[in-house]
């Protein structure tokens, strides 16, 4: 199996403050991986790092073999890695399918001589069109596709950006909190979902607190805590760790 991601030794330093301290992590290709610990460990700012929002202070990230460390937020996107935002982060005056196939300009996007071939732009614009719906109606979300996106239900509003996401067919789909202010429902059917994702051949990987959904559905974990890595392996392992349980999960997990 291939290693779609491989971060190593990555530190960051903001000033004074190590956000992150010589953290190592690898995704193969099929697996669901989740990035758990408690708040301002160095999740969000892993994530940054992975995607080129951050240049780490140190170390390398590579995507199927290739070091992308440096390279651009649009050049890294462009080559397969797309996320979510711990905050949503869609367009307000955009109809739920326009915030889908924004995602999707990388694809859409002719190249040269290819711009002069009639109607190619066109077809371009259908195959793109015809996914994002497809995507959709896997989400729930197609009787909605000409609503603005902002006036959905925020559960769903998470949704959309998980479509946006995956509508560039990513190599490695990152999900900071994806299931942050849903319900129980809304939690667990998310969480069925992006299992699903799996299924039809995505690898993922997920920042989440809620640890019935993490422990559910992820393959391996990672744990950080201030900034480091404390841990990592199948759910049963970390539920078990006595580092992880004084660090994050308490006592009564
Ligand atoms: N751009 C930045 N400049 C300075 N400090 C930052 C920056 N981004 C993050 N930090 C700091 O780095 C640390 C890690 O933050 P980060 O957002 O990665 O945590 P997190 O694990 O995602 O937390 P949460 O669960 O609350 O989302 C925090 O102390 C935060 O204040
Ligand atoms: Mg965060």
């Amino acid at each position: 199996m291939s290693e779609v991601l491989c971060a190593e030794n990555i530190t960051q330093r903001f000033g004074g403050l190590d956000a992150l301290k010589n953290v190592t992590m690898h995704v193969k290709e099929g697996e669901i991986i989740g990035v758990i610990g408690p708040n301002g460990a160095g999740k969000t700012t892993l994530f940054n790092c992975i995607t080129g929002m951050y240049r780490p202070t140190e170390g390398k990230v590579s995507m199927l073999g290739t070091d992308i460390t440096g390279w651009r937020p649009y050049e890294i996107t462009a080559h397969g890695f797309a996320r979510t935002f711990q905050n949503i982060r869609l367009f307000p005056k955009m109809t739920v399918l326009d915030n889908v196939m924004v995602g999707m300009h990388v694809q859409t996007k002719l190249l040269g001589k290819e711009r002069f071939i009639p109607g190619k732009a066109k077809r371009a614009m259908n195959v793109a069109i015809k996914r994002a719906e497809e995507l959709l109606k896997l989400f729930g979300l197609y009787e909605n596709r000409f609503e603005m996106a902002t006036s959905l239900p925020y559960g769903d509003q998470r949704k959309v950006e998980i479509v946006r996401a995956l509508a560039i067919r990513p190599k490695l789909l990152l999900l900071d909190e994806p299931a942050a202010g849903m319900n129980g429902a809304e939690t667990e059917e998310l969480g069925k979902l992006v299992y699903n994702l799996r299924d039809m051949g995505n690898t993922i990987l997920l920042i989440e607190h809620d640890m019935r959904f993490v422990m559910n559905i992820c393959d391996r974990l990672y744990v950080l805590n201030d900034g480091a890595l404390i841990a990592e392996g199948t759910p049963a392992e970390i539920r078990a760790n006595p580092i992880v349980i004084e660090a994050y999960l308490g006592k009564d997990e």
